[in-house]
């Protein structure tokens, strides 16, 4: 073997991102070992991925499960070390944002194996999100910086750490090309339930600015349901526990919810959707690349290029969100500031590079 890589993922879009990587590890002829720390847990958000994703099972599962986050963080710190110990990867890969990557990126380093960080250099620059805590975090920790714009190769290099900086492109844009021109093929998907296509909206809101205050969920649930045609809203098991806590409904107006959809079955409905309205950072550019317009319900996006081109509008309020959802279409662009669809074998080889 040539190197010896070992990816962590416990949330949802970090099994996104394991697949292709794990497709080009695999095609290399590189070893490459999968540990899901357990953050998700619901077949819906974990397993589905990595059976429809053709991952296979991961090596090693943690089960560490939901808490606070020094709790959960903690519990997949103390779980890791005897992992690393065991496997001595050549490279530890964390991916994106969540307490899962900033706990593998923090025992790595104390280990002294090197840590590469996949979706680096992304900035809200709003302190208050844990996801923003969790990537900087894990930047300054990682030896080496895996970006997927030249936006965030330039926060980078304004943190001082562009001589560890490679731009490699987004591998979501690889699975979202497969899986798209997959499903196109097959015709394989089926639509969602009770709405036609090109008829309804797509919506996903599950971050803890929009769920954890009452109020705020409140005003974003009456968002969506005064919209002017179906939403469907697919109901992450965080917004379900916080809307039934609250006594608020998920079902009125024009809003139906239901539960999260697989990846071939979540991109077919995108596709087939009018408008997409999330608080979802993988979601933005999914949209963007199937070229449906999106509205962001948060007050700054780290993917600001789909904002620049006119797919994306950022929208707070009940009216902001109203009239984001119902502007006109967007000029058409070829521009493609994610990349080409080849991003995760350029990262293997990357990693495979004498050190
Ligand atoms: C996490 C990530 C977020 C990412 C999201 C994708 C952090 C800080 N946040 O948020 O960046 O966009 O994943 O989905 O890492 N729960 C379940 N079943 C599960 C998982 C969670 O019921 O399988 C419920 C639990 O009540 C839990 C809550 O959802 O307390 C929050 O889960 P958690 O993993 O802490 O964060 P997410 O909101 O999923």
């Amino acid at each position: 073997m040539l190197v010896k890589i070992l990816s962590v993922v416990g949330a949802r879009p970090q099994f996104v991102k394991l697949a292709p990587i794990h497709h080009a590890a695999r095609a290399a002829g590189v070893e490459h070992v999968i540990v899901h720390t357990g953050q998700h847990y619901d077949p819906l958000l974990s397993d589905v991925f990595f059976d429809d994703l053709g991952i296979g099972a991961p090596d090693v599962h943690l089960g560490v499960g939901s808490g606070s986050h020094g709790v959960q963080t903690g519990a997949m710190l103390a779980a890791l070390d005897a992992v690393f110990d065991e496997h001595r990867p050549d490279w530890v890969l964390v991916y994106g944002d969540t307490n899962s990557t900033v706990a593998a990126a923090l025992s790595a380093v104390k280990l002294h194996i090197p840590v590469a960080h996949l979706e680096a250099g992304l900035r809200s620059f709003n302190r208050r999100m844990p996801e923003e805590h969790n990537r900087v975090l894990t930047d300054h920790a990682a030896d080496l910086l895996l970006a997927p714009t030249q936006v965030a190769v330039d926060h980078l290099r304004r943190e001082g750490l562009g001589a560890r900086t490679v731009l490699v492109g987004d591998v979501m844009t690889d699975v979202l090309f497969d899986v798209r021109d997959r499903v196109t093929a097959d015709g394989e998907v089926t639509a969602l339930e009770g709405v036609s296509p090109g008829e309804y909206y797509l919506a996903t809101i599950h971050r803890a600015e929009n769920t954890d205050d009452p109020e705020r969920l409140q005003q974003v649930v009456d968002a969506l349901a005064g919209l002017d045609r179906p939403v469907v809203l697919l109901a992450h098991p965080r917004v379900v526990a916080k809307a039934a806590a609250h006594g608020i409904s998920l079902d009125r107006g024009s809003l139906t919810s239901r539960p999260p959809l697989a990846y071939p079955e979540l991109i077919a409905a995108v596709a087939a959707s009018a408008g997409v309205v999330t608080d979802s950072g993988g979601l933005q550019k999914e949209a963007f690349l199937l070229r449906v317009p999106c509205t962001t319900v948060r007050t700054e996006t780290e993917w600001v290029e789909t904002v620049e081109l006119g797919w994306n509008v950022l929208a707070n309020t009940r009216e902001e969100i109203a009239a984001a959802v119902t502007r006109p279409r967007p000029a058409e662009t070829d521009a493609a500031p994610y990349g080409d669809g080849h991003a995760a074998a350029r990262v293997v080889s990357v990693l495979a590079e004498p050190r």
